[in-house]
Parts: C-alpha cells; structure tokens; sequence
C-alpha cells in the first residue's frame, strides 16, 4: 500500500537531486541514504559519528555556507523562514514548537526580537523520524506576496538523528529548514525518551541531543498559538521553562540589547540614537 507514494517520493527526490545539485553544484546525494525503516540506535561510544553533518557559514553562524556569500539584512528573512515553516508542517501534520529564544520573544509580543538572528524549534521523536522517511531534501516554493520570484525552502533531515545520545556532539541539530536564496535557517532539535534518565525515576524524562532536558508535562500538550502571524505551537508550561533556561527577570526586563518594550503598541523599540546591540 505504501510502494506507489514511495516510488512517487523518489521521483521526486530524483528531480530535486537534478535541481539542488544544478543550482549549488553540491555532489549528487547519495539515494540509498534516504533509508525508510532507520531505527538503529548506536548505543556504544565507538559507534557515535566522529563527523559533523551540518555546517555553517564562516560569515555568519546562522547561514548554511552552501547558499551564503552576501551578508543581509536579517529580520525579514527570519520572519519568511518561521512562518513559511509553520505552515509547511501544518500543512504535512508534522508536530512543532517553538522553543528557547524564539518562545522568549513570543512571550513579549508573539514577534521576532529585533536583535533576533536566530530561530529555534522542536519536534517530537516520531515527528523526526517522519520527516526523515518523507520529507529529507523537499523543496517547498512559496509565492512570498513582498518576494519577487517567490523563495523556495528546503528541509534537510541530519542522518545522524538516529543517534540519540548527547555525547554526538557534533550533531546535536537534527534538521534544518532552509531558505535556499540566502542560507539562513532554523535549526530544528528532535526531543526523545531520556531512557537514563527513566530507569532513574523519572517517567516523564526527555531530552535533546543539545543537552536541554524536560519533563513531558514541560512540553504537552502543546497549546496553539500565532507568532509573526501564523499558528504556532507552543510548550504547555512556557512560563516555567523560560524562567528555567533564562531567569525570571527575563519576563519583566524591559530593556534588552539597547531596545525598550513600548507598553502600549508592545513593540520593542530602539533606546537611543547610540545602539550598543550586540550580533
Ligand atoms: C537526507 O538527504 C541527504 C542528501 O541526500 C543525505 O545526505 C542525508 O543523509 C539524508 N538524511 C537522512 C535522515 O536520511
Ligand atoms: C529496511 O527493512 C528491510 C526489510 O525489513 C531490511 O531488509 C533493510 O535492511 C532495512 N534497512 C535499514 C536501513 O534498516
Ligand atoms: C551570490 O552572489 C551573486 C552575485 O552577487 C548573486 O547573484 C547570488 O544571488 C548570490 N547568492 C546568494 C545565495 O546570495
């Protein structure tokens, strides 16, 4: 029952192979590596790659250095590649939030920070291993109403997420949603079981590869709600794991990075003429 939509997905990820390596002349990827049953978990520290899959722009952290050579104004960028990314997973029924700086801002005024230069989200462990099977290497094209042309996004899956232990240091980043004109992306961290941490007494134990741990009543369920416009998910006790990750006052500090929040329009508004913003 499931040969012909994967035939049909190898057909297109055969056109996206031609199109991707004639655009960025990357090597053609290799089609036995788009596995559809990986469940292998390397559980000894010999088996845990010694390789980095991603890799970033020496330019700007935030940039895939396959797309970049241009240094660009950043927050509308940001505010396409979130929203463009809610709405593909919508779409596909994928299971995302947001998290870390991103829920911060959403906090605030359920918008990007202006000092923002990075987004970050999560998704479940079964949501990883569907886009990994069907989703790997997509391309998705949006005809942005301000974007002259449209922009096309990709989704990129790290192999490596079948790893789940958080000694794979360099793979941390399960997947990424990329903006194929200018590099940028969103990293997208995988949350699983903490199985150590569930023999030790903790039921509801997960974690990240990236080392941050929650409970699952931290997580779910997921309340909806919007962030530059589009529906988003967001963790169910938010309050708790903002003042966890960034102290409290992180909720009532007004002033961060030379802006003010303006309590009346709930925007955050440069201090003064003389920014001491730091990148
Ligand atoms: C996704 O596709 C790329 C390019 O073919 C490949 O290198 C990578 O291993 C794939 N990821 C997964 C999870 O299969
Ligand atoms: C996928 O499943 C098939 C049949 O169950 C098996 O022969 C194959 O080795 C599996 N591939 C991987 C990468 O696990
Ligand atoms: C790189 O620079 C060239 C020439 O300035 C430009 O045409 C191209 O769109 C740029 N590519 C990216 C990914 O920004």
């Amino acid at each position: 029952m499931r040969s012909p939509t994967i035939g049909v997905l190898w057909l297109y990820g055969l056109l996206l192979a031609t199109a991707i390596s004639g655009v960025c002349g990357i090597t053609n990827p290799n089609f036995m590596s788009v596995r559809k049953n990986v469940t292998k978990e390397y559980k000894s520290e010999r088996q845990i790659p010694k390789e980095k899959y991603f890799h970033e722009s020496d330019l700007y952290h935030h940039y895939d250095d396959r797309y970049t050579n241009v240094s660009l104004p950043v927050i509308p960028y940001l505010s396409d590649l979130i929203q463009t990314y809610f709405t593909t997973m919508n779409a596909i029924g994928a299971e995302t939030w947001i998290m870390h700086g991103t829920l911060l801002a959403w906090w605030w005024n359920q918008k990007l920070f202006p000092w923002d230069d990075d987004l970050d989200v999560q998704v479940s462990e079964s949501t990883i291993h569907f886009l990994a099977d069907y989703y790997n290497m997509t391309e998705h094209y949006f005809d942005l109403p301000h974007v002259n042309g449209g922009r096309s996004y990709m989704l990129e899956v790290n192999p490596n997420y079948i790893v789940k232990s958080e000694r794979d240091t360099l793979n941390k980043i399960d997947a990424r949603w990329i903006d194929m004109s200018s590099g940028l992306f969103i990293d997208i961290t995988a949350v699983r079981k903490d199985e150590a941490r569930r023999l030790n007494g903790r039921p509801e134990a997960l974690m990240c590869k990236d080392k941050h741990n929650y409970d699952e009543s931290d997580i779910f369920p997921l309340r909806d709600s919007f962030f530059e416009g589009v529906p988003v998910k967001i963790p169910y006790a938010y309050t708790y794991i903002l003042e966890e990750e960034y102290g409290p006052r992180a909720l009532t500090r007004t002033r961060f990075y030379g802006y003010i929040f303006n309590e009346r329009t709930r925007i955050w508004e440069p201090a003064a003429r003389k920014s001491n913003r730091s990148v």
